[in-house]
């Protein structure tokens, strides 16, 4: 039986609605925030992708916030752009407001409904709480007729007050419910038994989408979303690489190529275009400075890899013996030798369209090409990966406060270590001669002396962009200033450069987070 949606029209039984929460549930989690520029950026490669709904942000969480969910709400085309919203007025008008540019737009509003989350998290009896989520959806219906209602530790709740709660989320005009397993406790046989249970006994669920969020805290957020697809939930929701709150939430990669691999156990379709899958992982860990583990399902740097003698005969005599699907449907492509120094801007700039980058600005083009010239003398082969981590890391840099200039270091097993660095501050260039107790000590002590500030360093990291010893190096840099977290990425043949850059980078995001927090009670 199919469904008419007040965004997507007429719905049929089988069409499962990919809710991405990267740029809220995802970026939530401590170290993963991310400044404007870059939330839009996610947003702008999720609409590529072609994920149905955004759920941009909290706009009660903070100023930062709320612009976030309002700019992409003003340049989403496609998806449905949500806002989340506790069960308050402030919130929910916050996010209405937050939406209202969006071309198609959602409020997702949500309470807990657990005997545990009721009485010590929100000291609210049962009725109270049902109250809540018919004065809650009521009011959200005023801004947008694509309401989504959430039941947190819904998992956890005594199935006939869900039941409950759901019916009068129904009744006051809800069009999506969600039951999410906020927590990670249930097993699949849950998930299962929940949704078909809510959905056989509630009046009116025949007219809503159920939705399903889990959390990863055993490890079966992919199998609890695909087991409450089972029970009936049409609409999934998920991150990108799988981050989220604590062990993180579903991975969109995952559950995508689950249903995509296995039509016969997941007989649903969705609009994903599986072959942006990987450059959306990469944009993501290169945004956040959280690279994917290399074992990771779809992504990971080994998923396709096949390193024993007998795999490799295998696949040499038919793919199909040990691959269950191709890493070109997923967006992998054979490394390849890209350009040399004699290349032109033109040939530059149809290398970046080929890799995605069709939208880069002039500005920003102009910069990584002269990076490429610079890459291009110094290393023997350009890769598309050297190419992809220049550029990224060029558009990363466009609105910094702190900009890097140049640098000189001095280091060996004599004397201390010295650097010299350039760098240009609001425009203004400073520069500092500063000694530590290895070259990149050195160097961020002189960053230090250009810019004074608090922040303490959580994690320095080093890994290389492509082989050889004439590869890039990409650095992270993890900074903690008043609770906040912030990472950076830097890449550079010169290692120390790139460390550098990488602690410049998050130190600009320290600057913009500083006015930024979020309210306590928003544990989901
Ligand atoms: O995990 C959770 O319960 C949530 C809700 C806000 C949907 O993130
Ligand atoms: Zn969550």
């Amino acid at each position: 039986m199919s469904i008419i949606h007040p965004n997507f029209g007429t719905i049929d039984d089988q069409r499962v609605i990919i809710f991405d929460t990267t740029l809220r549930d995802g970026e939530q989690s401590p170290g993963f925030s991310m400044n404007l520029d870059e939330k839009l950026r996610m947003a702008e490669a999720l609409s590529a992708l072609g994920v149905d709904v955004i759920e941009a942000g909290f706009p009660a969480a903070s100023p930062g916030d709320f612009e976030a969910v309002q700019q992409i709400a003003a340049i989403a085309k496609g998806p449905v752009v949500a806002g989340l919203a506790r069960a308050a007025v402030g919130d929910i008008t916050k996010a209405g407001e937050a939406i209202k540019g969006a071309e198609r737009k959602r409020i997702h509003t949500f309470i807990s409904t657990s005997p545990l989350h009721m009485k010590y998290k929100l000291r609210m009896e049962p009725d109270a709480v049902l109250e809540a989520v018919t004065s809650s959806v009521t009011l959200a219906r005023n801004f947008t007729d694509d309401v989504e209602w959430s039941a947190e530790d819904g998992t956890r709740t005594d199935i006939d007050f869900l039941c409950r709660c759901v019916e009068a989320a129904i009744k006051a005009g809800a069009t999506t419910i969600n039951i999410p397993d906020t927590v990670g406790y249930a097993v699949p046989e849950d998930m299962v038994r929940i949704f078909s249970t809510v959905r056989a006994r509630v009046p009116g669920a025949e007219r809503v989408i159920f939705s399903a969020h889990c959390h990863n805290d055993l490890g079966l957020g992919v199998a609890n979303t695909l087991a409450a697809a089972q029970g009936g939930a049409r609409q999934i929701e998920c991150t990108i690489n799988g981050i989220g709150e604590r062990a993180g939430n579903a991975a969109l990669e995952e559950i995508v190529m689950a249903i995509r691999t296995r039509p016969d156990a997941n007989p649903y379709h969705h609009n994903i275009e599986t072959t942006r899958i990987l450059r959306t992982s990469k944009l993501l860990a290169t945004i956040t400075g959280f690279d994917v583990q290399p074992n990771k399902a779809i992504v990971g740097r080994n998923a396709f890899a096949h390193e024993s003698g007998i795999h490799q005969d295998g696949m040499l005599k038919n793919a199909a013996t040990y691959e269950i699907m191709t890493p070109e449907s997923v967006g992998w492509q054979k490394t390849s030798l890209v350009m040399g120094k004699h290349s032109g801007r033109a040939a530059f700039r149809d290398k970046l369209t080929s890799l995605g980058y069709a939208e880069i600005g002039d500005n920003a083009l102009n910069d990584a090409f002269k990076r490429f010239k610079d890459l291009a003398d110094r290393k023997k082969i350009v890769y598309d990966e050297d190419i992809v981590a220049l550029v990224d890391d060029e558009v990363m840099r466009s609105n910094e406060t702190i900009k890097f200039v140049s640098l000189e270091v001095w280091a060996g097993s004599k004397d201390k270590p010295r650097a010299l660095l350039e760098l240009s501050v609001n425009g203004e260039t400073k520069t500092a001669d500063e000694r530590g107790d290895g070259p990149v000590d050195a160097a961020f002590n002189a960053i230090h002396a250009i810019f004074p500030h608090t922040a303490s360093l959580l994690l320095f990291s080093v890994g290389a962009v492509t082989e050889g010893t004439d590869a890039q190096a990409k650095c992270t840099v993890r900074l903690e200033e008043d609770g906040k977290t912030v990472n950076g990425q830097g890449a550079d043949t010169d290692t120390i450069v790139a460390a550098v850059r990488a602690y410049i980078h998050a130190l600009n995001k320290l600057i913009t987070k500083r006015t930024r927090s979020v309210p306590e009670a928003l544990s989901a």
